[in-house]
């Protein structure tokens, strides 16, 4: 009792008991969400230009993925770890989710988070070659556990936490001689199809290509981290299907849920193999596949391909660049799909747009390392309508900006 007192005396900030991940939470109070939109604790509505950093591509709370959810709830939630038992919700999940794939992506190892799925790539990128060079990008983000923290670049949330994985190496996106630094010594090539975090940066066609090309003649294992931009983002089911190239591995996240923990490492039988034997259970996940995040994931899918949401991604788009990239406050536009980086005349006034956006009802974010830009990536269920009126918003703002 006293001790709670001397608690609340000191530290007046921790209104609760969970951890704050930095000094300054948005600390917005949801109470409830709907399609575009989330609601705080007064009711006020906010158009939600995230969707919690590119998951709700489906929009929030849909009638379809709850009914799944509960349909799967009613059978059985977790009854062992992955990969012991056959569980049908799981089966159904795969075979859809494949069924949107290359043939070649004819497998998935279920997993709980887009680093998860990172993490399990990194490990079988070795183990299939018995290589333990990586090869990752400079702005790339891969997760923040310590083996996709050792291959993501942003120093500054790295350094505290070294040493990290040995023997990883960093090349520059759309550098065609930079390629040469992938040799006999690679075991994998970690690439996000489109770099997110970096500020939607785009590889040339091209470029895919040769690094594609390059992997193959060296024999290096290429990821492509599709956490962020699959599932859509791009105005294609996957991201790399513009720029005809196939990976190796393909991790995904985010999306696939439908609002639910997931992650997914797809290969081919001939790689996931490896995790079976020498040592038999290669990556063991308690949670990975877990039959409600399945059902979940399921329904999803086939609301996106049943409401053919991916095609009309482009188009969408489009709009938002129409609208907001010929303001005089903006410097820069990169944009795929429904996936948008904003880059402002004055960097320093990122902050205060973004601020002053959320009062007005809009909800946009930064990226950790691009200073000078914020992002858009909203629901890719978001109507014209909605976009014309949040974007209305936005220009009134920038309007007003310093
Ligand atoms: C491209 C990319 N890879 C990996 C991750 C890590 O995913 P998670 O935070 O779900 O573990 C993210 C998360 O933002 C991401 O954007």
């Amino acid at each position: 009792m006293i001790e709670g007192f001397f608690y609340a005396l000191i530290l007046p900030s921790m209104k609760s008991h969970t951890a704050n991940t930095s000094e300054h939470p948005i600390g917005l109070k949801i109470t409830k969400a709907k399609g575009v939109f989330v609601f705080d604790e007064r009711g006020k509505a906010y158009y939600d230009l995230i969707a919690g950093v590119g998951v709700n591509n489906l929009g929030h709370h849909l009638q379809e993925i709850n009914e799944a959810v509960s349909a799967q709830m009613k059978l059985h939630s977790h009854v062992m770890v992955y990969g012991e038992y056959e569980q049908n919700v799981l089966i159904r999940f795969s075979q859809k989710l494949t069924s949107l794939l290359p043939p070649s992506l004819h497998k998935i190892y279920p997993v709980n988070s887009g680093t998860e799925a990172n993490e399990a790539a990194i490990k079988l990128c070795r183990k299939a070659t018995g290589r333990t060079q990586i090869i990752s990008f400079k702005g790339a983000y891969h997760g923040n556990t310590l083996g996709s923290m050792s291959i993501s670049w942003n120093e500054t949330k790295k350094a505290p936490f070294r040493p990290l994985l040995p023997d990883v190496y960093f090349i520059e996106l759309n550098n065609f001689e930079n390629l040469n630094e992938i040799t006999h010594k690679t075991a994998g090539v970690f690439l996000e199809t489109i770099q997110g975090d970096a500020g939607v940066r785009i590889p040339e066609k091209t470029y895919l290509q040769k690094l594609k090309q390059r992997c193959e003649e060296v024999g290096a294992l290429l990821v492509l981290d599709e956490i962020q931009c699959g599932y859509g983002r791009t105005g294609h089911f996957s991201a790399f299907e513009s720029f005809g190239v196939v990976p190796d591995m393909l991790t995904l996240g985010k999306a696939l849920g439908a609002g639910l923990p997931i992650g997914a490492l797809v290969a081919s039988q001939h790689l996931l193999k490896h995790f079976e034997s020498k040592p038999a259970l290669g990556h063991i996940t308690t949670f990975g596949g877990n039959p409600v995040v399945a059902a979940a994931a399921l329904a999803g899918l086939q609301y996106l391909t049943k409401n053919n949401i991916v095609s009309k991604v482009e188009e969408k788009g489009q709009l938002f660049q129409n609208l907001l990239s010929s303001h005089q406050a903006v410097k820069g536009f990169r944009r795929k799909g429904l996936m948008l980086a904003i880059d402002l005349k004055n960097p320093d006034v990122v902050t205060q747009c973004i601020e002053k956006c959320r009062a007005e009802g809009v909800l946009l974010f930064w990226f950790l390392s691009l200073p000078s830009s914020f992002r858009i990536s909203p629901p890719l269920t978001i109507t014209d309508d909605e976009i014309q009126r949040s974007c209305n918003i936005i220009l009134s703002v920038f309007d007003q900006l310093d």
